[in-house]
């Protein structure tokens, strides 16, 4: 069963490249005593979250940032190369958390995951978004196959 509004974001651990290396962060430590928006995409690179989806949130990163929110996590599930090498081609900078949900493991928990095998595409997460207040999720906005129309950062900017 998917996660829900009101339930705690369950322990897992993400990867983040930067220039250190590869390290993980954990669920734990992304999410307690702080809010987060996180938003999830298909694949990074794609075109419709390389043109739309994480340039509305680099867009409005200071709106949401001035909304009390600590962190916008950009998630996908790719390794942490490709979400660090997508971030630089996005110019990011520290507007946008880049973490790599390499296996799938984060997705599963939320239950978010979907299974895009037959886009050569091996099992992905959703393209959603929520908004997380010390673990716990507030708001969850999750987008049909091939769309993106509640996961915007315009979208999230309203429920803030
Ligand atoms: C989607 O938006 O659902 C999607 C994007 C890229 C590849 C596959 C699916």
């Amino acid at each position: 069963m998917a996660i829900n509004i009101g339930d705690k974001i369950p322990d897992s651990s993400l990867r983040q490249k930067t220039s250190d290396g590869i390290n993980p962060v954990t669920t734990n430590e992304l999410f307690s005593g702080k809010k987060v928006v996180l938003f999830a995409v298909p694949g990074a690179f794609t075109p419709g979250c390389s043109v739309k989806h994480l340039p509305g949130y680099v867009k409005h990163s200071e709106s949401i940032k001035d909304k009390g929110v600590d962190v916008i996590v950009c998630m996908a599930v790719n390794d942490p190369h490709v979400m660090e090498a997508w971030g630089r081609d996005q110019n990011v900078g520290d507007k946008v958390m880049m973490l790599a949900d390499g296996s799938a493991e984060f997705s599963k928990e939320l239950g978010l995951d979907q299974d895009l095998n037959k886009a050569g595409m091996g099992v992905r997460s959703k393209r959603f978004a929520m908004i997380v207040d010390d673990s716990t999720v507030t708001e969850l906005l999750v987008d049909e196959p091939g769309q993106i129309n509640l996961s915007t950062a315009e979208n999230i900017l309203e429920k803030l």
